[in-house]
């Protein structure tokens, strides 16, 4: 099956990337939120990201043009899902909200359709099983920024099938990302790595081992990391973190996944990193 027209279900900092990179690749897109504001600020970041592209002469101004152009806005998930091959949820990390969208585009979408996540830990085979069609439900795991980022975490569920699995991956290759096969895990591979690293960053800080400019250095220069893990866990979100910690903490019943009580105050306090204006650092 090929991927010719796509749906992506929310317009936030994953959402909008992923947009990004299929209508600069040629494939429709029908994006789709819950609101106009919140539509009209995934497609004006979208033409930011792209006017940088523009800028850096990666592509042309008439390649933006129609990128702009191959995006269409919904802001009803039936309407938004009923014409497409693919459908790529991209809603906040919270189960009860991704069973509500799996449960309507089971409903509205092409029965031929591939109904994939980009989660980042929450079960592949726990969604599938809200669908009439688990074995064409898949992760798509793409990560942020998506228009730099190569890889895409491809997770199958328990019952995903070989030509779902195969229809993603060739999907990905089109956006020229590189697709990683995964089995459904907490955390798959990617925050299942990552997360922990991050966690003990935060435990240096909590128990006065270093500054937080102190860690980020040690793992910059020491380890050649582009971003330390605490300027990292701000970018993706500390309550994100905190979530994916819980997922891999309840799915493996190990105390060294459990969450640095420091992370847990700063989400309580409600600094979360950039899009709060603070975490471990301050932003404008
Ligand atoms: N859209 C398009 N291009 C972008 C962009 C965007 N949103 N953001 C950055 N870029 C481009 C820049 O134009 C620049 O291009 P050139 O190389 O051609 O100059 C390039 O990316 C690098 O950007 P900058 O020069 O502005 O800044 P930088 O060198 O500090 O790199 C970064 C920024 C790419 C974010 C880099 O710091 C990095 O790779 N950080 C790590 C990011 C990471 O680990 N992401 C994964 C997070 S985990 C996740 O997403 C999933 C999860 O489940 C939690």
């Amino acid at each position: 099956m090929e991927v010719k027209k796509v749906a992506v279900i929310g317009g936030g900092t994953m959402g909008n990337g992923i947009a990004h990179v299929f209508a600069m690749n040629s494939i429709p897109v029908n994006l789709i939120e819950t609101k106009q504001e919140f539509a009209d600020r995934a497609l004006s970041t979208i033409e930011k990201n792209l006017n940088r592209m523009v800028k850096k002469e990666k592509i042309t101004d008439g390649e933006k043009v129609s990128t702009l152009d191959s995006i269409e806005v919904f802001l009803d998930v039936e309407e938004g899902v009923k014409d497409v091959d693919l459908v790529i949820e991209a809603v906040p990390e919270n189960y009860d909200i991704k069973k509500s969208v799996f449960e309507k585009i089971d409903k509205a979408a092409p029965g031929h359709a591939i109904l994939a996540s980009n989660t980042s830990s929450i079960s592949i085979t726990k969604l599938a099983a809200i669908t009439s069609r688990p074995e064409k439900c898949i992760g798509m795991h793409f990560f942020n920024p998506v228009p730099v980022m190569k890889l895409v975490e491809v997770v199958r569920g328990l019952e995903t099938d070989d030509e779902t699995y195969e229809a993603t991956e060739a999907a990905a290759k089109l956006l020229a990302k590189v697709p990683v096969p995964v089995n459904d895990s907490p955390g798959f591979v990617s925050n299942r790595v990552l997360m922990p690293m991050i966690n003990e960053a935060i435990f240096c800080v909590g128990e006065g081992v270093a500054t937080p400019e102190h860690v980020d250095e040690v793992m910059k220069l020491g380890m050649a990391h582009p971003m330390g893990p605490l300027r990292l866990a701000d970018f993706i979100g500390l309550d994100v973190c905190l979530d994916i910690l819980k997922v891999l903490y309840d799915g493996f019943k190990d105390p060294k996944y459990r969450p640095a009580p420091l992370l847990v105050q700063m989400v309580d306090a409600g600094k979360l990193g950039n899009k709060t204006g603070e975490g471990f650092y301050s932003y404008d």
